[in-house]
């Protein structure tokens, strides 16, 4: 293996370094907190019978993602380029071994599928922002709004302009490299939640909700369960695609990885927690169902806004805050790509944001058209929208993650991951290095073969 970089001789990213460790703790949690938390978490656990699946996936979270995100930033920080090219020239550096990028390669097309639906369902909710400043929520009942919701989704030319709104504003964001400030929305999402909070408590079924998410019912658990509950764990905390890594590009040197991460996953998972006990009482509490899929908050929120005094102003402000949340996390799904291509191809930022841009929002009404109506693409109802969510966050995400641990793990030399991490070589890095080679690769191996059925009698 050779040599760690001499200190004194590190790689300088080309786009800038954050200003300051709280500059990249706020964007990595701009990363990390979004669409994942607020609309994707209690769905999930809902159309997974709730506790059995929120403990595996917390287990995922502590085990998995934890040591992956700190993997990506140490490596990203040592490479100092896109994730591409890091992986490349680490590869080549540490081992001799050119084949590293096309890791690299996988998240950036990871990214592409996954922004182009994330961008859908963001603009729902932009879409959402406008209903609740019009009023439209108030003392509606479920049924009423859950028609209004499946209506809305049903008309392609409506979901597929605000998706179309959503990505111009991430591209213009990319492009510019102003993403500077946006990140403060996640800190007001947690006084928002707890807003909704005393609302869920005191629905009547605040105790129902409780009991749902966090009472595990392990008949519950199956491999196809257990693999959507690590599939969360990786979405939503960003890894397994390169975002991380390239956030880590910009990350000045005396930044410490570990609290740095430790305090992403902790911000993460309160705030999905915090989501679900908000929802599930609403779910309860109005006899809607948990396993509604998608279109859950969306049909459990404006109960909510319609119930609340000031509601409309309230509802407006906390649709507003999510999809700022989801347009933080939209541009870390745009980084990697485009942040390799002004690298490589020598294409000026703005170019390289609106190409990369366009291609994503065209693929994005693959998903318009599942969630649709029209009669011509009837074909398509429901089914793209969940392939490509089942192919990046339980295929692709699990398998970047497991190629990034066995590269951090086994690949680079100590000294080079200790040197990043914690120079001394102290019981934080000897405990990373564990989870990153043993525990983390052999968890998600073994989630993968417990999902085609091998450990089946
Ligand atoms: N984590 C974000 C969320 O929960 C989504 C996201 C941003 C993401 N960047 C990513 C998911 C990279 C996977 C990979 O909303």
């Amino acid at each position: 293996m050779a040599e760690s970089i001499a200190n004194g001789e590190r790689r300088s990213s080309l786009h800038g370094h954050w200003s300051s460790r709280v500059a990249f703790i706020l964007a990595v949690t701009g990363s990390a907190v979004g669409l994942g938390n607020i609309w994707k978490f209690p769905y999930m656990a809902g159309v997974n019978g709730g506790g059995a699946f929120v403990l595996i996936y917390l287990g995922c979270v502590l085990i998995v993602g934890l040591p992956i995100m700190m993997a990506e930033i140490m490596i990203g920080r040592r490479g100092r380029r896109n994730p591409v090219a890091t992986m490349q020239i680490l590869g080549e550096e540490e081992a001799g071994q050119t084949a590293w990028g096309l890791v690299g390669l996988m998240g950036v097309m990871a990214g592409f599928i996954i922004l182009s639906f994330y961008s859908v369902i963001a603009g729902w909710t932009v879409a959402y922002t406008f209903k609740a400043a019009a009023n439209e929520f108030a003392q509606q009942d479920a049924a009423t709004l859950s028609a209004a919701f499946g209506a809305f989704v049903a008309n392609p030319l409506i979901t597929g302009a605000w998706h179309t709104l959503f990505m111009a504003v991430t591209v213009s964001l990319v492009a510019l490299g102003v993403e500077r400030g946006l990140e403060k929305a996640v800190r007001l999402m947690v006084p928002a939640l707890l807003v909704l909070l005393g609302y869920a408590i005191n629905s009547g079924s605040f105790g129902a909700g409780v009991e749902f998410l966090f009472r595990p019912d392990f008949s519950k658990v199956s491999g196809a369960m257990v693999l959507a509950a690590m599939g969360q764990a990786f979405f939503t905390l960003s890894v397994g695609m390169g975002a991380i890594m390239a956030y880590g590009a910009y990350l000045p040197q005396e930044a410490s990885i570990a609290q740095t991460s430790i305090a992403v996953v902790l911000a993460d998972t309160s705030i999905a927690i915090l989501a679900g006990l908000v929802i599930f009482p609403i779910v309860f509490a109005n006899g809607l169902d948990p396993a509604e899929g998608p279109g859950l908050i969306f049909q459990t929120l404006p109960l909510a806004f319609g119930q609340l005094p000031g509601g409309s102003v309230f509802g407006t402000l906390f649709f507003v805050l999510l999809a700022f949340a989801a347009l933080t996390s939209a541009i870390s799904l745009m980084e990697p790509a485009v942040a390799w291509m002004v690298e490589s191809r020598r294409l000026s930022r703005p170019v390289s944001a609106v190409i990369v841009g366009i291609i994503i929002w065209l693929l994005g009404f693959l998903t318009v058209l599942s969630f649709s109506n029209l009669k011509d693409f009837k074909f398509l109802k429901g089914t793209l929208f969940d392939n490509f969510d089942y192919l990046t966050s339980n295929l692709m995400l699990p398998l970047g993650g497991l190629l990034i641990t066995v590269f951090a793990g086994w690949v680079m030399c100590g000294n080079s991951s200790s040197d990043e991490l914690d120079p001394a070589a102290g019981y934080v890095y000897r405990t990373w290095h564990f989870l990153t080679r043993y525990v983390a690769p052999v968890a998600v191996v073994l989630v993968f073969l417990n999902a085609i059925g091998v450990f089946e009698p």
